[in-house]
């Protein structure tokens, strides 16, 4: 497993310092980063009990980059060749993580944002980072799929670049995962569960882990186990969703961009498309938090639902890593509780109310 390829600094911050030659950039390429990557890959031991016979379960917390889910990685790359083409505005569609990333490095970069997004249907979290980060918001009476149409005819316009995964650049940063969970576990796992939406992470994982093993840094490739929410699912079910909807609305999405590439990933990978309920999601969600202390959304909870529905099926002492995409905090109506009501400021009341 020796490439030649020297290792990256322990100092190198961000996706492009520590990966640069794996990327497509140049010494003439500015790099506009947020120290977005390095995120941890956190051993479960709970999570592993329930699989069981032996399997290791680690969770890839991608909810912990600068804006909060894993499209950091692909925008460092796509805002930095935007900036070094001369544009003048990067413009998505999207369901809210690909809008919250692609306003804050185009903020950085001192470029103009345009976010295009499915009106009502946002999270609230997403929705203040995109405004937070002084993007130009257009909701549009529509979905998803609808918001991507029309970014895909503005694209044609010289001045605009587009940001979503349909632009390589986002796929060869979000390859860097991969790299990352390589690097830690000391060679690829054998599964490798991830949600799936417009589909470029799946297509970027595969990539990363086929460019990793090519270099000689991993002996072998993951199976990829892509999971779709029951009522988004056009690659399970081969067909487009007219009317996408789920609970999860980042994978609220209908007819998936890189559709060919996922599912070219998920056969030449030997792994599947595999769907999960509202229910399982949200139970999933509030199982990863209360019981491993790892709070993420709908749509990231996806992968561990997915775990957990073909836990069976998995061969005993395999390495599994699940990828949570997104944080919690970005969809906090997601989550159901119901206040305590307030008591007196005693401490015999709080003892009584917490039953100690
Ligand atoms: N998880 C989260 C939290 C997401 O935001 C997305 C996609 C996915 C999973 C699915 O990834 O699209 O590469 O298959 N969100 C996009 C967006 C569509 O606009 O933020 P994918």
């Amino acid at each position: 497993m020796n490439s030649g390829i020297a290792a990256p600094a322990a100092s190198a911050r961000g996706v492009i310092a520590r990966w640069r030659e794996f990327l497509p950039v140049t010494a003439a390429t500015p790099v506009i980063s947020l120290g977005e990557g390095n995120t941890p890959l956190i051993p479960c031991a709970r999570l592993s009990e329930l699989v069981g016979r032996g399997c290791e379960v680690f969770v890839k917390y991608e909810g912990l980059n600068p804006t909060c889910s894993f499209k950091d990685r692909g925008m460092t790359v796509a805002v930095s060749k935007a900036v070094e083409r001369g544009i003048a505005a990067v413009v998505c569609a999207s369901t809210g993580n690909t809008s919250a990333a692609a306003a804050a490095y185009a903020a950085r970069a001192g470029i103009r944002c345009a976010v295009i997004l499915p009106a009502g249907k946002i999270a609230s979290g997403k929705l203040v980072q995109a405004y937070a980060y002084g993007a130009q918001v257009v909701a549009i009476e529509g979905n998803f799929d609808d918001a991507l149409r029309v970014v895909r005819e503005l694209g044609s316009r010289p001045d605009f670049a587009i940001v979503n995964s349909i632009n390589p650049d986002r796929i060869a940063g979000q390859k860097s995962a991969a790299f990352e969970i390589v690097e830690e576990l000391g060679d690829a796992p054998e599964f490798h569960l991830l949600p799936v939406g417009n589909a470029g992470n799946i297509t970027a994982y595969w990539a990363g882990y086929s460019e990793f093993a090519a270099a000689g840094r991993a002996t072998k490739r993951p199976a990829m186990l892509g999971f779709q929410a029951a009522g988004a699912a056009p690659i399970f079910y081969n067909r487009v969703i007219e009317q996408p909807e789920t609970i999860a609305s980042a994978i609220r999405i209908g007819n998936p961009a890189s559709w060919e590439a996922a599912t070219r990933a998920v056969q030449e990978s030997g792994g599947a498309i595999d769907i999960v309920t509202d229910e399982e999601i949200l139970e999933a969600q509030q199982w990863l938090a209360s019981r491993e202390g790892i709070f993420v959304e709908p749509a990231s909870a996806a992968s561990i639902a997915g775990l957990l529905k073909c836990a069976t099926k998995i061969p005993p002492e395999s390495r599994i890593v699940c990828t949570v995409t997104g944080h919690g905090l970005k969809d906090p109506d997601a989550v159901r509780f119901t206040s305590a009501p307030a008591v007196p400021a005693l401490e015999e009341a709080v003892r009584r109310a917490i039953g100690f």
